[in-house]
């Protein structure tokens, strides 16, 4: 697709891209998502923010909606079970100037989704109906959801929260297609991305069982949906949003990104939370390289940085002394 042309539009903003980071608390901070923009996806959405802990002023909820300004658009994906606390949260958090906001109508952890809150919600169609109708009327920036096929395989009621979810105004649907009690595991059931594509007029996201550049175009192909979300395929891989296969990616490439990467993350926590932070990355990014053991352990304990680009440099990824990827701003928005 010709990239002056908008893959689909998320409300009034047109979205250049068909390939989208998916939200993952623990990985999709600012550098990683900024990392995956320069990559081709096209939106950045923040990690849940829980409502409790951003009305009491919690530094880890606020935290979690930095992001670059070269990140729009941002998508504040929020969550809980009260209806009141969530619009009151929001209230709060739009004046942060987020592009759209997006409820969490997946999460599967078991003390989040069984009190209601996350994939808990799915279980009350009407009680989501509300929460979009509540934000609809408080807000002038789209608002999303992003969501499950149902509480367990008895009760897939996706095409009733889907249309709710339309109806009370949202402007885009992404879907992980499992079940809340299938968590990670088993089949995503890409049918059910198709059957919510032919019921709603909003763009849909489809989400699940994406490793490949193939599963990509047989996703699209499969459900007509308007974008893919792709999560745990792109960690240690941001090549996905490019469209290559990682095999494809020279190892001088690799190298350059590991430290690319690194380096942001230094930038942006400090020389030693960067560096702790960046070991889960790092874990991905190496894997390929299957590093022998005393290597792999020193290069995912270490906690000096020199002595990282020193381990790097004995698994054949040395630090280029120019790198082609272009900087990204340093100073988060707020
Ligand atoms: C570590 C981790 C953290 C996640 N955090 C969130 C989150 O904060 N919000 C959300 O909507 N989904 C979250 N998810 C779910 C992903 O967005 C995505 O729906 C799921 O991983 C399936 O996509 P994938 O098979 O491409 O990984 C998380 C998933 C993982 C693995």
């Amino acid at each position: 697709m010709p990239e002056n042309i908008p893959a689909f539009s998320l409300g009034p903003i047109p979205v250049f891209g068909d390939l989208i980071l998916a939200p993952m608390s623990g990985f999709c901070d600012p550098p990683f998502r900024a990392l995956c923009r320069l990559f081709g996806s096209s939106i950045s959405y923040t990690p849940f923010a829980n409502a409790i802990g951003l009305l009491q002023g919690a530094a880890s909820a606020w935290d979690g909606l930095r992001f670059f300004p070269e990140e729009r658009p941002i998508v504040f994906q929020i969550l809980d079970n009260d209806e009141d606390r969530l619009l009151r949260a929001v209230r709060q958090i739009i004046k942060l100037h987020p592009d759209a906001i997006d409820v969490n109508m997946g999460c599967s952890v078991r003390r989040v989704s069984s009190r209601g809150a996350g994939a808990g919600l799915l279980r009350d169609p009407a009680k989501i109906a509300r929460i979009m109708d509540n934000l609809r009327k408080a807000l002038t920036i789209p608002i999303t959801a992003k969501i499950r096929l149902g509480w367990d395989n008895d009760s897939r009621n996706y095409l009733e929260v889907a249309q709710a979810i339309e109806e009370s105004g949202a402007q885009l649907i992404a879907v992980h297609a499992r079940t809340r009690n299938q968590g990670y595991s088993g089949k995503a059931d890409w049918d059910a991305i198709a059957d919510i594509k032919q019921h709603v007029s909003i763009p849909v996201l489809g989400n699940g069982d994406v490793h490949t550049i193939d599963d990509i175009e047989r996703l699209k192909r499969h459900t007509r949906c308007d974008g893919v979300m792709i999560g745990r395929a792109s960690i240690g891989n941001p090549w996905i949003f490019q469209r290559r296969s990682r095999d494809e990616v020279s190892q001088p490439e690799i190298a350059a990104v590991i430290h690319f990467h690194l380096d942001r993350m230094l930038d942006y926590y400090g020389p030693k939370r960067g560096l702790i932070l960046f070991r889960k990355h790092l874990a991905r990014y190496i894997s390929p390289f299957k590093p022998r053991k005393p290597l792999r352990y020193q290069l995912l304990t270490c906690i000096d940085v020199q002595q990282l680009r020193f381990y790097l440099l004995q698994l054949g990824l040395a630090r280029p002394t120019m790198s082609s990827l272009p900087t990204i701003n340093d100073s988060p928005l707020h």
